[in-house]
């Protein structure tokens, strides 16, 4: 195929939380090879989650090592994307972590936020950082980090501590340690960037009890953030790094989303949605806000939600029925018309966005003698859909305008059925991506747009799930039900 003449091919790096991923890209926008390195998290006590940083930067030099033995191209750069919120911690001196990666998922710091929200400080934390005080964030972390590992505070001390997110520690080690630097998407995540200033805010700092000096220097996303140093990877010495993204901004990137009005959603374990927005908005309706990215034309906020349990509530009913995975629960799904009055709230980790509430669990209601196993696995898809369908709303109501559709990706958006439903339910059109790397594509096209100066039209066949005309009864009376199981398990 071709790459519009210029010869030159980005490997884009999207590291996420079970697996490292790798995508050679040609000038042309072209995906001409990809890798893969699978990746283990530890759970050593209830609520922990951690990784090794060394195996994360491993599975990177893997992915790299990979395309370039197989495909003999000149690399012009490399681009990442990565998962967010994770923060690893290390000596300077040594490059060598002083703890485990705290995983995003970690709910260690848990208790400690509540007593900080307890006293008070949330209104303080939101209006800087857009986010409210959560166990999720880095900042909590590298409290807990500062708190309970020895090495944390001498370290400090010494001007040697560097505590960054996933995509500051790969560039240190493909640098060799000669950058320590992050970008404004992954900055926004971290609970300790002002995101109206623009720096790392001492106020939080303070308030977390964590060194500011230990952060890295926050760049634009498609900053030149160094160049690959000799021995670091299979890639010649000097290769630049072009680009970094927290992987949920870079998928909304890869959407070509660039103005506001549209939003991405990924349906995986979970559900991330964002949109972009008008500046910066706080939200008043259970929404985060954050950095989209930043680039030549400045800084892109958006509106994120996340769903804790989305994709997930399918195999988790497939198992409960019986039913080997989740598309034996969508082809069963589609036997019957409507889920005949059942509603189910797959709260099976406590309801993320729009709602936050930990106490509540998973919930089936409505159920009568008429009542079949495939009404059960309608009434999950249903929830799936009627979860993005809320978090769209809060988006539409902090926004103070109509959003015109949603864009899909991720392992479930293949699922035409629950595509067409929730087209319906949001009474907008769906359109799903036809790349299955959307995060590593986004930060791919910046980079490909900071070397060439503009970006390639990328050869995709996206998929259009437009509202059915009779839909609007079934919206009416599965969202009803919806919201009302939803109010009577919130208010218990
Ligand atoms: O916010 C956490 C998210 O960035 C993790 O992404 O792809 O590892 O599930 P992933």
């Amino acid at each position: 195929m071709s790459d519009g003449g210029r010869g030159e091919h980005v490997i884009a790096i999207d590291q996420g939380t079970t697996n490292t991923k790798a995508i050679l890209v040609n000038s042309a926008g072209v995906v001409v090879a990809k890798a893969s390195a699978p990746l283990k998290s530890s759970y050593p006590r209830p609520g922990w989650a951690e990784q090794s940083a060394e195996d994360i930067w491993a599975s990177v030099q893997a992915v790299i090592a990979d395309i370039v033995q197989r495909n003999s191209v000149a690399v012009a750069g490399l681009a990442i994307a990565n998962q967010r919120e994770t923060l690893v911690v290390w000596d300077a001196e040594t490059a060598k972590p002083i703890t485990p990666a705290i995983l995003w998922q970690c709910r260690r710091t848990a208790k400690a936020c509540e007593a900080l929200i307890a006293e008070g400080r949330d209104p303080m934390v939101v209006e800087a950082t857009g986010l409210s005080i959560n166990a999720l964030f880095p900042a909590s972390k590298l409290a807990w980090v500062m708190e309970n590992v020895p090495e944390a505070k001498p370290l400090a001390v010494q001007g040697r501590l560097r505590a960054g997110t996933v995509d500051s520690w790969l560039l240190y080690k493909l640098s060799n340690g000669r950058e320590f630097a992050t970008d404004h998407s992954n900055a926004s995540r971290t609970q300790l960037f002002n995101t109206a200033t623009l720096k790392w805010d001492e106020s939080l700092c303070e308030l977390f009890g964590v060194p500011g000096a230990a952060l890295p220097e926050v760049r634009f996303s498609d900053s030149r953030f160094g160049e690959v140093a000799e021995g670091a990877t299979a890639l010649k010495a000097g290769v630049p790094i072009l680009a970094m993204m927290g992987d949920s901004h870079a998928a909304l990137y890869g959407h070509r989303v660039r103005a506001p009005g549209l939003v991405k959603a990924t349906y995986g374990t979970g559900s991330s949605l964002m949109t972009l927005t008008p500046g910066r908005v706080l939200s008043k309706n259970g929404l985060s806000s954050t950095i989209a990215w930043s680039d030549g034309r400045g800084v892109a906020y958006a509106l994120e939600g996340n769903i804790t349990v989305s994709a997930q509530a399918a195999s988790f009913a497939a198992e409960m029925l019986g039913l080997p995975d989740a598309q034996a629960l969508s082809a069963l799904a589609q036997t019957v018309p409507d889920a005949a009055g059942v509603t189910f709230v797959p709260a099976l980790a406590g309801l993320g966005a729009p709602h936050w509430n930990d106490n509540v669990s998973g919930t089936i209601s409505g159920m009568t003698l008429a009542t079949t196993r495939a009404h059960i696995a309608r009434a999950t898809l249903d929830a799936i859909v009627l979860q993005v369908s809320d978090v769209f709303v809060a988006m539409e109501k902090d926004l103070g305008a109509r959003l015109d559709g949603l864009l899909a990706d991720g392992g479930a958006s293949s699922n035409d059925f629950l595509m067409q439903l929730q087209a319906d339910v949001l009474d907008r059109p769906v359109t799903r991506s036809g790349q299955a790397e959307v995060g590593a594509i986004g930060v791919a096209m910046m980079a490909l747009l900071s070397l060439h100066g503009d970006t390639p039209s990328l050869d995709e066949t996206r998929s259009e799930f437009q509202p059915r005309t009779d839909a609007a009864a079934w919206r009416t009376e599965a969202t009803r039900g919806w919201q009302s199981l939803l109010a009577r398990l919130i208010a218990n």
